[in-house]
């Protein structure tokens, strides 16, 4: 049957989806899949009620296309599709509620606080110290994220997120390397390490800067890199994603790690961390595009 790859969409990571899915798009066909794009704005409903396609790949990132609304749409009409379900698609969505995840599980993540008013500001930084990082719950590609050191900053931030998202979240910076763990086939990957000039890893050292550095091997001790993929994929496990996907993890000055959050439908650009991963593992692009494809649901 034909493969219908979705990308672009209406959320903020528009721009980045398309990208993504010219990438899979001609990585399926050179690999001899019938697969042609479909642009996915508006209403999913219709979209998806159409005969010329049987299997979906998923390059829709953010809302709409990464948060368990379409994994729905599509597992009703039952198409099968790539990626989690419906379940672990909407909860990785939610940063805030994925800490609750790991938290009760016992799984490391930077103490956080739901921040629903300027008037809080005050008391969160008083409790969480600084800095600080505050982030719109929903948003991806590091959109609307701020890095503050004083409850002034964390106020004025605070309405930036909230323009932006109807839940903001608080969380404790760690100061220290970043490094991300890509799954596929819900295996580990080599781990990347990510730096930059920038004050994070942020939407233009992701897309735009040539000056990020991205080390793979990742530069941890064997060990180290082993319990960092094992804690990736822990973390893959509790909130109940499949097959593949990418999980952000920082470590301390003290080499502690603590689990970030999880992207469902990580980046697959040719700046992205997953492709990069596959490729230190051997896996070539089309390999791995072919991968997906093949976990999708029967
Ligand atoms: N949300 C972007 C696409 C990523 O995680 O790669
Ligand atoms: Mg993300």
């Amino acid at each position: 049957g034909r493969v219908a790859v979705f990308m672009g969409g209406d959320s903020a990571e528009r721009e980045v989806s398309l990208k993504s899915g010219k990438a899979v798009l001609s990585a399926l066909q050179s690999a001899g899949v019938d697969a042609f794009g479909v642009d996915v704005r508006g209403c999913l409903l219709r979209t998806v009620d159409n005969p010329e396609f049987d299997r979906v790949f998923i390059a829709l990132h953010g809302r709409g296309g990464e948060d368990g609304t379409l994994q729905a749409i599509l597992g009703q009409a039952g198409i099968p599709y790539t990626g989690s379900e419906v379940l672990a698609s909407a909860l990785a969505m939610d940063k805030l509620r994925t800490k609750y995840v790991f938290e009760g599980c016992g799984l490391p993540t930077p103490a956080f606080r739901a921040m629903t008013s300027v008037a809080e500001a005050e008391e969160i930084f008083a409790r969480l110290g600084a800095p600080l990082s505050v982030k719109p719950a929903h948003e991806g590609s590091s959109i609307g994220i701020r890095k503050v050191f004083s409850a002034a900053e964390l106020a004025e931030a605070y309405q930036e997120a909230a323009a932006l998202d109807d839940l903001v979240l608080v969380e404790q910076w760690i100061e220290g390397p970043e490094f991300t763990v890509s799954l596929l086939q819900n295996k580990a990957l080599p781990a990347i390490g990510l730096s930059t000039d920038h004050a994070f890893y942020d939407y233009d050292a992701k897309y735009l800067a040539d000056d990020t550095r991205y080390r793979i091997p990742c530069g941890l001790a064997p060990d180290d890199e082993i319990r960092l993929q094992q804690l990736a994929l822990d973390a893959f496990r509790v909130v109940g994603c499949r097959t593949w996907g990418r999980v952000d993890i920082m470590q301390d000055t003290a080499g502690e790690f603590w689990l970030l959050e999880i992207n469902t439908v990580p980046g697959m650009t040719d700046h992205s961390l997953v492709p990069m991963a596959a490729r230190a593992a051997g896996i070539s692009f089309e390999e791995l595009v072919v991968r997906i494809l093949k976990d999708t649901l029967p």
